[in-house]
């Protein structure tokens, strides 16, 4: 070990200004909740969360700081942050405007609707999950870039942490430690060259991770843009892991990857609106549909998991999950009804058989019908002239596809599993699909990632958002609850315990320590509960509208650490 690892819990109940801030990658320490002036940031490390703090110090925007934070999850949190990956960005700029930028990735052009079946047609789901065939053509470097139109920094300034982290190194926390450990045996079955995660003896908490060959590509793309990835030396680093390891990415799938601008999804909810993540995510119209659904009940008046509010919310979920089967899709290949889908009096209409206290019934319960390792990762960030960012990124599983573009150093996605391999095939996290999100080539996979903002009179109140494949929208929708009706603080709202329910299988999964009260009442009702770990990883920052003061909060479920100043 070469330097020790310093990991404490700091709790800061004054506003603090911090002096002049360095990054020190050999010590440092997760703090869970801040309260600050001027400007925050929250994501899953706590370097990457200082890295994004010193770009607003340094005069950086929000979206200054949400590149460079990226950048640096990118080496400090290998097992989600990532170039090799995709993500979402959704904000909220001081003159009013909201924006939201798609880097999801793509399938490769040499894809096709039943590349994962074998010859009697049943799905073989190892193929999307593990090396080289499960990945989707990269667009987190894409959508950087696209989004340097709202950055005011030059982006050599915003890459240089993540360079510098890359390439002299940072301790690991007892989580990366364990999680490495965990994947050693993947990581050496489909590898074809050696990578930085990997070595003879485990790894433990306080050990320095080097990534050098990660620093020449983060190198590579300062100095040539986009294309620094795209095209020449690691372009063709990819296409040659490809070919060693039968993948079908391609140079001109490379080439040809473009981020695209959407129009955020923007939706009333009492006094105030929801900013969120448009198609291909289906997180804004689920998210849409799960709050026009409750809006409606006296869910404030039953309280904060009581069994009439938890049902509610539940029944409003199996709604919501069965139209996102049936419906949804990439929006440049599939005519998604969208406007139908979030329509109020077809939402009220959806809850017409709901009975309180009595389960529903996923068999009954189909989509609607008119005349369709949970790893991932999300950061939020205001800064001190109310711009706000939430930006939720992925590799899909945990570690991706676990296949390092050997020469390149960066971990490629297993986005490819998104898809639906096979209609009413499950994919990793249970989600069925159908024709709406079949695999066909240059299509974007269906996403659950929900980076929300949450504004009141037009200025921002929250940015959240969370990992965890299909019960990010299910987190973002119960931290909305927990704020906006049930009262809780922003920290309260992120760490309480979660549900999820996603329609098909048709359970109510609840974390260990969800109360034992409302299991037993929800158990009486019919339905059929399942315990499980940890829902969610969420980040959240909360802007007080009268003196515009941050308080930002990790989830207390990972190393997930707030900076701010
Ligand atoms: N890979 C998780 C999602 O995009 O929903």
């Amino acid at each position: 070990m070469r330097f020790l690892l310093t990991i404490g819990v700091v709790i800061c109940t004054a506003y603090t200004t911090y002096a002049q801030r360095t990054i020190d990658p050999y010590h440092y320490s997760i703090e869970k909740n801040i309260r600050v002036a001027k400007g925050a940031v929250v994501s899953a490390h706590p370097l990457a969360s200082e890295v994004g703090a010193m770009i607003l110090e340094q005069g950086g925007n929000a979206v200054d700081a949400a590149i460079a934070t990226q950048l640096a999850l990118a080496v400090v949190y290998p097992g989600a942050g990532n170039i090799g990956g995709g993500g979402f960005l959704v904000g909220h700029l001081k003159n009013g405007k909201n924006i939201a930028i798609d880097y999801r990735e793509k399938a490769p052009a040499k894809a096709s609707r039943n590349m994962y079946l074998d010859s009697a047609g049943n799905a073989i789901t190892q193929l999307s999950l593990d090396g080289h065939l499960a990945a989707g053509v990269p667009g987190t470097v894409a959508g950087l870039f696209a989004s340097m139109k709202y950055a005011r920094l030059p982006f050599k300034k915003l890459i240089a942490p993540a360079i510098e982290l890359a390439a002299k190194g940072y301790v690991i926390t007892a989580a990366e430690a364990r999680d490495l450990n965990e994947a050693k045996e993947q990581f050496i079955r489909l590898n074809t060259a050696p990578t930085a995660f990997v070595r003879e003896e485990p790894w433990k908490a306080g050990d320095t991770l080097f990534q050098p060959e990660l620093a020449h590509t983060l190198a590579l793309i300062r100095d040539k843009g986009a294309a620094g990835f795209y095209q020449g030396e690691t372009a063709a680093n990819i296409v040659a892991e490809m070919k060693r390891g039968n993948g079908i990415i391609t140079l001109a799938d490379l080439k040809n990857y473009q981020a695209k601008e959407r129009q955020a999804v923007a939706f009333p909810y009492k006094k105030y609106t929801i900013v969120t993540m448009p198609l291909p995510s289906s997180g804004g119209i689920c998210l849409q549909q799960l709050m026009g659904m409750v809006e409606n009940y006296p869910i404030a008046k039953w309280g904060f998991h009581s069994p009439e509010a938890v049902q509610l919310m539940i029944e409003a979920e199996r709604r919501a999950y069965a139209d996102r089967a049936n419906f949804l899709g990439d929006p440049d290949f599939v005519k998604v009804p969208v406007k139908r889908l979030t329509d109020k009096k077809y939402l009220a209409s959806r809850m017409q058989d709901f009975v309180p206290g009595k389960a529903g019934s996923s068999e009954i319960t189909k989509a609607g019908v008119f005349p369709e390792s949970e790893e991932t990762t999300h950061l939020s960030i205001i800064d001190a002239e109310g711009n706000a960012i939430a930006v939720t990124t992925t590799l899909n599983g945990h570690y991706g596809s676990r296949t390092v573009v050997g020469g390149s150093g960066f971990l490629l996605n297993n986005e490819m599993d998104d898809f639906s391999v096979k209609p009413g095939v499950p994919n990793m996290y249970g989600l069925v699909g159908n024709e709406a999100n079949a695999i066909a080539p240059h299509k974007r996979m269906l996403s659950s990632m929900t980076p929300t903002l949450v504004l009141e009179k037009n200025q921002v109140l929250y940015s959240l958002g969370t990992p965890g494949g299909s019960t990010i929208i299910t987190s973002v929708f119960q931290t909305l609850m927990n704020t906006l009706e049930f009262g809780l603080t922003a920290e309260e709202a992120i760490n309480k315990p979660k549900f999820h329910h996603q329609w098909l299988p048709d359970q109510v999964m609840v974390e260990n320590d969800f109360p034992e009260s409302t299991i037993r009442a929800l158990e009486q009702m019919g339905y059929k509960i399942t315990k499980r770990g940890a829902i969610g990883r969420s980040e959240i920052i909360k802007r007080d509208p009268k003196t515009k003061q941050l308080e930002a909060s990790g989830d207390h479920r990972g190393d997930d650490s707030a900076a701010g100043y």
